[in-house]
């Protein structure tokens, strides 16, 4: 893509791919045995992530979605807001949040607290990026596809302000420049 505000590419599309299909195996590995395995993606920086993860699993897998808000540009507000939620009961399942990136934790907090309270079996967390310097807020992530400084990044699924979506790699964003 042609655009002065993609920097570089950090992790390109086999990288990308390889390391979903390992997560995949681990993943099948880890639950095998399990009745029903929900997989929980975060719309909508987790779709693409969801779909290859989903398809990376040998196992019956159910899926289910949810969405927050709590960015504008490249600024977490610092609060998260349910916008839809769960659309099947949880109850005694085998629950896995799929999310694109952690980077404060707050959103995984919230998102924890909220299933926690609708008393799955086991309730996991698989998350393809993770920028464990800019946490705020311990939270626990099971799977991590990719440990990444702290650098705004974009694409396969990641936004800046609803756009980048659909490039097929992650690549870093170079910061606004500053009008005089
Ligand atoms: P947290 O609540 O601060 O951990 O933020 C998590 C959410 O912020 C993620 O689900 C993303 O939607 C968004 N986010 C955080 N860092 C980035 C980034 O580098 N690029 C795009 N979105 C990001
Ligand atoms: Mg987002």
């Amino acid at each position: 893509m042609n655009d002065h505000r993609i920097d570089q590419i950090l992790i390109d599309t086999d990288e990308l791919h390889r390391r979903v299909r390992e997560l995949g195996r681990e993943i099948t590995h880890a639950f095998s045995g399990t009745e029903a395995l929900v997989l929980v993606g975060i719309l909508r920086g987790a779709l693409y992530f969801l779909a290859d993860l989903s398809r990376a699993i040998d196992l019956p897998v159910r899926i289910d979605l949810i969405s927050v808000t709590s960015y504008t540009g490249t600024e977490s507000s610092g609060t998260v807001t349910l916008l839809k939620d769960l659309d099947e009961e949880i109850q005694g399942k085998d629950v896995l949040i799929v999310e694109d990136i952690v980077d404060t934790g707050r959103t995984l907090r919230t998102l924890l607290d909220h299933l926690q309270g609708r008393h799955p079996r086991s309730l996991g967390v698989c998350a393809l990026l993770d920028k464990p310097d800019r946490r705020i807020i311990p939270v626990p992530v099971d799977y991590v596809g990719f440990t990444i400084p702290d650098h705004f990044v974009v694409g396969y699924g990641l936004d800046y302000d609803q756009s980048y979506r659909n490039l097929p790699h992650i690549a870093l964003l170079k910061p606004s420049p500053v009008t005089p």
